[in-house]
């Protein structure tokens, strides 16, 4: 199933503020001027307030906030810490869109019309471009963490295939653009029901470790939620960091999950205790 959220439509092309440079990337012509539509306020009341940016070769939609924080709206609310698309501090939705502010070049975007920057929508705004992600954190702490055998530490043996398969796991930022844009938490709110793909992505990384030893399909299937996702590939899409959220790990939890609970000889090996997690 393809992902069909409305924020997944392509950008329309750039205007003619933009003309075509070597390499067929864009430059933006000097003197253009960005209008902004910003949200602005709380998670009871806001509104969107309009900004003006000069727009400079390179710049990203973060410089555009800095430069309204410096000149119209000191008291304007934005997370950010290293500009550098690395701490998965800036998210935000940029034209309805789940995106890093920092890594979001101004002349991919359409400069004809107003450009928003709202908070992303899954979560709690705390103001302005600021939300509360902290449900993410509780998540978090649910899952038992790395657990490897305590007396064989010194004899390790690790494959490649397997530190390159859990090893994308490990790109992740925590950025929760996933997260935010994951119609089963974004639209229908099932937190109680639902990691969510970023802690599917986390569930993988351990299940498919060959040195953890606790056997995860039980939580993965039923504190977890996998089968709540749809396989729609939203969360895959908005990934910064490009992990195949969905194919590499939501798919193989899925897999792993039916072999287990629903098909006849898993479900017998799993009467007789015989079908631990394989990793
Ligand atoms: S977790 Fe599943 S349902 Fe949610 S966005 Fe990803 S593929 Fe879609
Ligand atoms: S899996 Fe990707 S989109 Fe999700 S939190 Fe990690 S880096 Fe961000
Ligand atoms: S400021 Fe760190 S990811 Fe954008």
């Amino acid at each position: 199933m393809a992902c069909s959220h409305p924020t997944n439509a392509p950008h329309p092309k750039a205007n003619s503020a933009s003309t075509t440079i070597k390499g067929g990337t864009k430059a933006v012509a000097e003197g253009t001027v960005a209008t902004f539509s910003v949200y602005r306020g709380t998670a009871e009341s806001g509104e969107m307030k309009t900004y003006q940016v000069p727009v400079a070769e390179g710049m990203v939609v973060l410089d555009a906030v800095h430069h309204m924080q410096a000149n119209d709206a000191p008291d304007l609310a934005a997370r950010w810490n290293c500009k550098a698309a690395k701490c998965g501090s800036c998210s935000a939705e940029i034209n309805g869109k789940p995106s890093l502010m920092c890594k979001t070049r101004m002349d991919a975007l359409p400069l004809d019309e107003p450009i928003t920057i709202t908070p992303m929508k899954a979560f709690p705004v705390l103001k302005d471009l600021v939300t509360d992600v902290s449900w993410n954190y509780r998540v978090n702490e649910r899952i038992t963490p790395f657990t490897p055998k305590s007396d064989d530490t010194d004899n390790w043996t690790l494959y490649q295939e397997d530190v390159e398969r859990v090893q994308e796991f490990r790109k992740c930022i925590e950025c929760f653009l996933c997260q935010d844009v994951c119609h089963v938490i974004r639209n229908h709110d099932k937190k109680n029901d639902f990691y969510g793909p970023r802690f599917m992505v986390r569930l993988a990384s351990l299940d498919m470790h060959p040195l953890d030893t606790v056997d995860r399909l039980q939580a993965i299937k039923e504190e977890a939620g996998v089968g709540f996702c749809n396989i729609t590939k939203c969360c895959t899409e908005v990934c910064p960091e490009h992990i195949h959220i969905t194919d590499n790990a939501i798919i193989p939890l899925k897999e792993r999950v039916a072999d287990r609970y629903f098909d006849p000889i898993g479900k017998l090996k799993g009467a007789l205790g015989l079908n631990k997690s394989r990793k």
